[in-house]
């Protein structure tokens, strides 16, 4: 009989839920975006912890009916417990270990990076040894992946995360949440070249980034403006967005160059945005150097590539007990 995995994840404000197997990839995937944050302008942990509470059970039982699975046949379960926001962790965790717990399957907590990068094998066998750039909201990460379970992180942010970044200069440009998609839309109207804003750490001779320099100066910019015509919001957008992709370039190149790696992968949701991909594959490829990515569902938060990474740790006979908690922050950890 087929191993059917189940992932879990609810680590921000996305309820996700995934059914996958080696043989057949994702079987089955349902994630249920929280709108509720939209008129906050941000994610409300309170608000993201009791949404959990109401859409993970439905969603639960919606992708179990429709793939005809059953609990007690699954082959084992996998959670992210961290990092993340504690009170959203932890709804996804119990959920998964009271399934654990009912049904005496097999438990895993995943680490949500090592969800995003795996978020690749989900479109394919991987490429390795290779570098993976992590651009999420709470990340921004060059990971070097020797094969699936051993990482080493070779480059972080010092201050925001890429789609930090992109978050508040939408809030900057009055654009809805979350800014990342918002800003995207907006700078295909506009001139990249309009305005000069810093690429952070250009010159810091390593792979580190910085995205708190480019804030400020799209603030100040903002307000020396005065009212903004759609014409500047998308000349300020296209600005903006190409600061940030010539920064993550510019560290990606060099990480190429030094370990002389021939395969790069993007992960996490602004691994989504259209002018980094492109941007990404001319510039690597102009230096030899292929560049994937997963579909903009998987970039995104969700329960597939936490089936996915699941399937790998236990299939390697590396499970959790009942005791397993939630971590809200923490490195990256190779465990092959
Ligand atoms: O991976 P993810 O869903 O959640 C975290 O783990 O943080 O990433 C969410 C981030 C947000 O900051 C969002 O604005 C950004 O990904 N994002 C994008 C795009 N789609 C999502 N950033 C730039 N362009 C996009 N198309
Ligand atoms: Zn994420």
């Amino acid at each position: 009989m087929e191993d059917l995995f189940l992932g879990i994840e609810t680590s921000c404000d996305d309820t996700s839920c995934a059914l996958y197997s080696l043989d057949r990839g994702v079987v089955l995937h349902r994630t249920a975006a929280q709108l509720d944050h939209r008129r906050y302008g941000g994610v409300v942990p309170e608000i993201a912890s009791r949404s959990h509470m109401r859409s993970l059970l439905p969603l639960y039982e919606t992708v179990m009916g429709e793939a005809g699975a059953s609990l007690s046949s699954l082959a084992g379960i996998g959670v992210t417990n961290g990092p993340g926001l504690t009170g959203s962790l932890l709804v996804g965790l119990s959920f998964a270990k009271a399934l654990a717990y009912g049904s005496g399957r097999p438990l895993v907590g995943i680490h949500h990076i090592e969800g995003h990068i795996l978020a690749n094998a989900l479109e394919g066998e991987l490429e390795l040894p290779a570098i993976v750039l992590v651009v999420s909201g709470g990340h921004t990460q060059l990971v070097s992946m020797e094969r699936i379970g051993r990482y080493r992180v070779i480059g972080s942010t010092r201050d925001d995360a890429a789609g930090e970044a992109f978050d508040k200069i939408g809030k900057l440009l009055g654009l809805p949440f979350p800014g990342g998609p918002s800003v995207e839309r907006e700078a295909r109207a506009g001139n990249p070249a309009a305005f000069d804003f810093p690429r952070g750490l250009r010159r810091s001779g390593d792979r580190d980034f910085s995205f708190s320099s480019l804030k400020t100066a799209v603030r100040l910019k903002v307000e020396s403006l005065g009212a903004l015509t759609p014409r500047l919001v998308s000349d300020v957008a296209a600005s903006a967005q190409e600061a940030i992709v010539d920064a993550l370039l510019e560290k990606s190149l060099a990480a190429a160059a030094e370990t002389g790696v021939r395969q790069f992968y993007l992960a996490g949701g602004v691994a989504a945005n259209g002018r980094l991909r492109e941007r990404m594959a001319a510039g690597l490829g102009e230096a030899g150097v292929a560049v994937s990515w997963p579909r903009p569902v998987y970039c995104t938060d969700n329960a597939a590539m936490i089936a996915c990474a699941a399937c790998h740790h236990i299939r390697a006979g590396r499970t959790d007990g009942l005791e397993l908690n939630t971590f809200p922050r923490g490195a990256l950890m190779s465990w092959s």
